[in-house]
């Protein structure tokens, strides 16, 4: 089950994905995740439509470029309220189904500027690394669930968001200063999230992988 506030990002990935698998059982929810109680309403109809929730990938974020001393209170409430408190309202509507299956993984994505300073976009940055504190802790909690928790942090990724972005800027050929010198492909962050997702990463949980090719190394 793909979730997102967008109609239109929901059915381009849908598509996507039957194009590659076309008996994929996939479906798309509308939802704004900023909104405390729509978690509850997510995980009720997956649980509805799939039997159970054994997986969740928290993945939706908010960016503002702005500098601290420019960002107004707007800028704070939306960009935690979307990259911190909606983590948090999803697995806690999930944890019950999580914890009931057994095996349960949440996969948490952060950012290498999590670890990395840089100036202009605090709020974003100071929630990244309150998604690493946040995965910590419930690795420690629910491990007696038998729940995994664990947290990636991407570096410079080609996703059609920064596609738009160097396109509009112009700089679409921009080198990433990481030790192999390019952006990832959206799916070589992909498939670390496939591995924390299934059982052959059963032992590994409260970890921070950096998905960065090189850049905090
Ligand atoms: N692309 C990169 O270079 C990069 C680097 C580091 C971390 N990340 C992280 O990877 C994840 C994916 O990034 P992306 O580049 O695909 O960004 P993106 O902006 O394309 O994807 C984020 C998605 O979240 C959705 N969303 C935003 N607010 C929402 C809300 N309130 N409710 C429901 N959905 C909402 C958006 O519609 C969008 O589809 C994010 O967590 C991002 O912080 C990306």
């Amino acid at each position: 089950m793909l979730v997102d506030h967008s109609q239109e990002s929901l059915n381009q990935a849908v598509e996507r994905i039957k194009g590659c698998v076309p008996n994929a059982a996939i479906a798309g929810l509308v939802a704004d995740l900023s909104i405390e109680g729509e978690a509850e309403r997510v995980v009720e109809r997956v649980v509805r439509e799939m039997d159970s929730v054994s997986v969740v990938v928290n993945n939706v974020a908010a960016r503002r470029y702005e500098a601290i001393a420019d960002a107004p209170w707007e800028t704070w409430d939306e960009i935690v309220r979307v990259n911190l408190l909606s983590f948090v309202s999803m697995t806690r509507a999930a944890l019950p189904h999580l914890r009931r299956c057994g095996r349960g993984s949440i996969i948490n994505v952060s950012s290498v500027h999590a670890v990395l300073g840089r100036k202009g976009m605090g709020a974003y940055d100071a929630t990244k690394a309150g998604v690493l504190a946040l995965t910590r802790t419930l690795a420690y909690e629910e491990a007696e669930h038998n729940v995994r928790a664990n947290a990636i942090c991407p570096g410079f990724t080609r996703t059609p968001f920064h596609a738009r972005r160097l396109g509009a800027k112009g700089v679409d050929d921009l080198v990433p200063p990481c030790l192999l010198g390019r952006w990832a492909d959206p799916v070589e962050v992909a498939y670390p999230m496939l591995w924390l997702a299934s059982d052959e990463a059963s032992y590994v949980t409260g970890a921070t992988f950096m998905i960065d090719g090189g850049l905090s190394a």
